[in-house]
């Protein structure tokens, strides 16, 4: 699909395996809706490591890598596709910062969290490379293309 209209930009969002132990999937999907953002794709899965091992790459070089592939293996993950205005950039500052310390409350991460090693969701740093993480996690056919009815009360 083409991406011009910057209201159709797309990020992937993933609970990670402590925020779905602690039954934070519903509040995290509660936040993108209420502010507007629409879903475009969603599913439960246990990633396999490859798939993780793929997903992380860029960080293969750094002390945390083993342990972060091995904390996203812990168990299931819940996969997200949202679309909207500016939503890669958005979706970092809802989700907080990396480090604890500098997580806001209001945040995602701020308000649930005090450990960067168990925080609770990913967000795509940038248009380019949630591309790449949406097409490594989703099939094209697993992405809905739809509208909402409503729209001009959000745009
Ligand atoms: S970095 O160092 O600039 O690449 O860090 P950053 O881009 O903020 O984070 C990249 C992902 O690595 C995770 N991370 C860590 N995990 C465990 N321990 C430590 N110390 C650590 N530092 C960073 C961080 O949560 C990011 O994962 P995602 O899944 O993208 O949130």
């Amino acid at each position: 699909k083409k991406m011009t209209d910057p209201k159709q930009e797309r990020t992937f969002i993933a609970v990670k395996p402590d925020g779905v132990q602690r039954g934070l999937i519903g509040e995290i999907i509660k936040r993108f809706e209420a502010r507007g953002y629409k879903m475009v794709a969603g599913k439960l899965i246990w990633a396999p490591k490859d798939l993780l091992k793929n997903h992380y790459k860029d960080l293969a070089d750094k002390p945390f890598y083993n342990g972060l592939v091995e904390y996203m293996s812990s168990g299931p993950v819940f996969a997200m596709v949202w679309e909207g205005k500016e939503v890669v950039k958005m979706g970092r500052q809802m989700l907080g910062a990396t480090n604890p310390l500098a997580s806001m409350p209001g945040t995602i991460r701020g308000d649930f969290g005090i450990d960067v090693g168990r925080n609770i969701c990913h967000g795509s740093d940038a248009v380019e490379t949630a591309r790449r993480e949406i097409a490594l996690w989703f099939k094209e056919e697993e992405l809905s293309d739809y509208e909402f009815a409503n729209k001009s009360w959000i745009y």
